[in-house]
């Protein structure tokens, strides 16, 4: 699935950054949300996914990926933008992502604050703590994080991530929470959450699957998140789970 995925990416970098693809819609209005394809060509990306395009219509349960990470661990900026965010967005009819920024910190409670030390540095203690603030600020929160992540300068990028996908979130509001005490209780919970892993983590990127980890898993979710999800999900196979690796073959033949 590398060729999709990255088609994918890159027409969604190119909407990120101001690519002229909004001419390629050619869909009427209604039909915008219908698809992401549709949504991504007409310039509708974040609003469709404010609204209800990617829920499932099925009653089975979604295949549940949570990663364990760190902001500025390469391994994970490498996994989240080239392999979880694409799935997803191909793919979130059928799965959650729930992301745990925290991966080899440290906390110690100084006096009822927590203090974190973080494996690469303060910068990346603060990355952390921004990427927790808008996970539980808005529901957008991964299309940011995506947008910091695929940066070169993930924590400078934090407010320009945040106005392109949610231009009414108050970048005072955000540091806010960096700096607050909100900040530091959702730090500590995602602490909790990565001291509560079972078995317990020895690197990151560490991903559970429906809340498990084994070597196997972890395997195949870093070769290809995408079919180890498509090969979990119970229900009805969405069409890009079937199909779709040849049609693009198919469109690449040499003349
Ligand atoms: C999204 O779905 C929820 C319940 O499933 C509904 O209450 C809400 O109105 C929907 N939003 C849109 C924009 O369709
Ligand atoms: C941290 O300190 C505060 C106040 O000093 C206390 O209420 C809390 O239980 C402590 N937490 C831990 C995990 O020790
Ligand atoms: C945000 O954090 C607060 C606790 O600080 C919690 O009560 C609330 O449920 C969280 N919201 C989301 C969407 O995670």
């Amino acid at each position: 699935m590398k060729g999709p995925l990255l088609l994918i990416l890159t027409i969604l970098l190119n909407t990120q950054f101001g690519g002229a693809v909004h001419s390629s819609c050619t869909y009427s209005p209604h039909k915008w949300c219908s698809s992401l394809g549709s949504a991504i060509k007409c310039g509708v990306f974040k609003q469709c996914l404010e609204s209800n395009f990617t829920r499932s219509h099925d009653s089975v349960d979604k295949v549940e990926v949570a990663l364990y990470y760190e902001s500025l661990c390469p391994g994970c900026r490498n996994f989240f933008v080239f392999s979880l965010f694409p799935t997803w967005l191909m793919l979130a009819d059928i799965m959650t992502v729930t992301l745990v920024p925290y991966g080899n910190a440290q906390e110690k409670n100084v006096t009822g604050k927590y203090v974190f030390e973080c494996q690469h540095g303060k910068e990346e203690c603060l990355g952390n703590l921004i990427e927790t603030c808008l996970l539980n600020m808005t529901d957008l929160a991964i299309p940011m994080i995506f947008c910091m992540e695929s940066s070169t300068d993930v924590i400078n990028n934090g407010q320009m991530c945040t106005k392109l996908y949610k231009p009414d979130l108050n970048w005072g509001d955000v540091m806010k929470c960096v700096n607050g005490d909100q900040g530091n209780q959702l730090m500590h919970q995602n602490a909790l959450k990565t001291k509560a892993l079972n078995p317990p983590h020895d690197y990151v990127p560490w991903v559970t699957i429906n809340g498990e980890h084994t070597e196997d898993l972890q395997e195949k979710a870093m070769n290809s998140l995408f079919n180890l999800v498509c090969s979990l999900y119970k229900g009805k196979k969405p069409p890009a789970c079937g199909g779709k690796q040849k049609h693009f073959k198919s469109l690449c033949h040499n003349e």
